[in-house]
């Protein structure tokens, strides 16, 4: 191919495209990249990405990650002109086993208006709301590949995966990448909605349709979603009878609201996550097989993070400069601790670790954080400042209402085995859930 072709096709992709060298300095980046990011080639080319990071252009780098790793590596970031991208970087080998290039693949998150004008400030406070996609290993490029191959496409899709393994993440993430990101996200936990709401709450009802109800009668999550996505996450809690009707949904692409005889139609993709055995919930009978087969068109199992340690030493590196920056702090992990945290079950997975991160960086003393923070690995330097005690007996407390919860499967198992109330025990677990713990509550 002659180079202006090249050029042509370097300049016309649809992803973004961002060269560095083997140092993480900017060679060029392409058209589309200019287009997405707001940054135009000139500013960029010749200077490396440690120094436009420090600059904050971008509040992260995935070619920074390669080089360090020396393999692939998928992140999310932000830059400065309050867009949020995402990030496929590949390392180029020379003859020698030196990364000779970095080459990144870009995908477009942003959602806001281009046009809107918010200080830098304000953008930078949105941003930081907005959690980032870290990944290097292996099974989790393969997990994001699947997911920004199928985003674009309107296909059901299940997420499947133990808590806190970033379905919800993903399932963002699908919904920003695919063609509808401009559309609504709607996001329904079936499991935190009492059964006799989630009908109501999901397909609305019309005036009348029982006591109690809004007189005008309301619109529920799938009309709100149109032209958008439906996120139904814990969707083995629906309840079978609106099991069927979901079915109906997906098949005609229309539904009744509650008490309505006007059939509506809805354009919308579904985006289903559990982290229940639902193959097995189908054989037990507490699942509809017809609705498992139709919700699992393409089913994407999310590993737990013992089974992809590559990726703990990066999303550390990721949460401590988050809670760095947050409470203004400046520390850092030993080399022993980042070690040991490797080796760590995490059964709560990355929420666990992001809890973890966040704790450590708000109770312990010394700059450098050391092994013994770690809850089994010496409590003694910690027990001194009252928060430390009250966060090791929040984790232990978590770590036994995750594994009964895991074990017992329901709010009122865990209940029993816990002598707790249902209520309380929901409500801590829900806790867990959204804030990764207890330490508030
Ligand atoms: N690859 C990742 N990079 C950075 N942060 C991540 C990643 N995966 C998960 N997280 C963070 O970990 C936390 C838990 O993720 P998420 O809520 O998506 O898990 P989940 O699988 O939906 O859990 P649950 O089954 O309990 O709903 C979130 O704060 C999320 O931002
Ligand atoms: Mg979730």
């Amino acid at each position: 191919m002659d180079r202006e072709l090249l050029e042509i096709v370097f300049d016309n992709v649809d992803n973004g495209i961002y060269l560095t060298d083997g140092n993480g300095v900017t060679i060029r980046v392409n058209r589309t990249f200019e287009e997405m990011s707001g940054i135009r080639n000139e500013e960029l080319a010749g200077k490396s990405l440690r120094q436009l990071v420090a600059e904050g252009y971008f509040t992260g780098s995935a070619s920074l990650l390669v080089l360090e790793r020396r393999a692939p590596a998928t992140v999310t970031y932000s830059t400065r002109t309050n867009r949020k991208l995402l990030v496929k970087g590949k390392p180029i080998f020379g003859a020698d086993g030196e990364i000779r290039y970095v080459v990144n693949t870009i995908w477009d998150l942003t959602v806001v208006d281009y046009n809107r004008e918010v200080d830098s400030d304000t953008a930078r406070d949105q941003l930081l709301v907005e959690e980032d996609v870290i990944a290097c290993s292996a099974p989790m490029m393969q997990v994001i590949d699947l997911a920004l191959r199928v985003a674009g496409t309107d296909s059901t899709i299940l997420l499947t995966g133990e808590s806190g393994v970033g379905k919800s993440l993903v399932a963002r993430m699908i919904h920003r990448t695919s063609e509808r990101k401009a559309g609504p996200l709607m996001h329904i936990n079936c499991a935190a909605i009492p059964e006799s709401l989630i009908e109501s709450e999901l397909f609305g009802y019309e005036p009348g349709a029982f006591t109690g109800a809004d007189r005008k009668g309301k619109r529920g999550l799938f009309e709100m979603a149109e032209g958008g996505t439906v996120f139904l996450d814990e969707i083995s809690e629906l309840p079978l009878h609106l099991q069927s009707k979901l079915l109906g949904v997906i098949q005609d692409k229309a539904f009744f609201r509650v008490g309505g005889r006007q059939l509506r139609s809805v354009d919308v993709r579904l985006v289903a996550a559990t982290n229940k055995d639902l193959a097995r919930m189908v054989a037990e009978g507490r699942f509809r097989e017809d609705l498992y087969y139709r919700l699992n068109v393409v089913p994407l199992y999310i590993p737990p993070l013992r089974e992809r340690c590559e990726d703990i030493p990066p999303l550390v590196g990721y949460f401590l400069e988050r809670f760095n920056r947050k409470y203004r702090k400046y520390k850092r992990f030993s080399a022993k601790l980042m070690a040991a945290l490797e080796r760590l079950p995490w059964r709560g997975n990355i929420r666990e670790l992001e809890n973890f991160v966040e704790r450590a960086v708000v109770t312990s003393s010394a700059d450098e954080v050391a092994l013994e923070v770690l809850p089994m690995g010496g409590t003694k330097g910690g027990l001194a400042e009252g928060m430390a005690l009250k966060g090791a007996l929040a984790e232990f407390e978590k770590q036994i209402l995750l594994e009964a919860e895991s074990r017992y499967r329901t709010t009122r198992g865990v209940a029993a085995a816990l002598g707790i109330s249902q209520a309380s025990a929901a409500r801590k677990l829900k806790q867990i859930k959204e804030n990764g713990g207890l330490l508030d509550g």
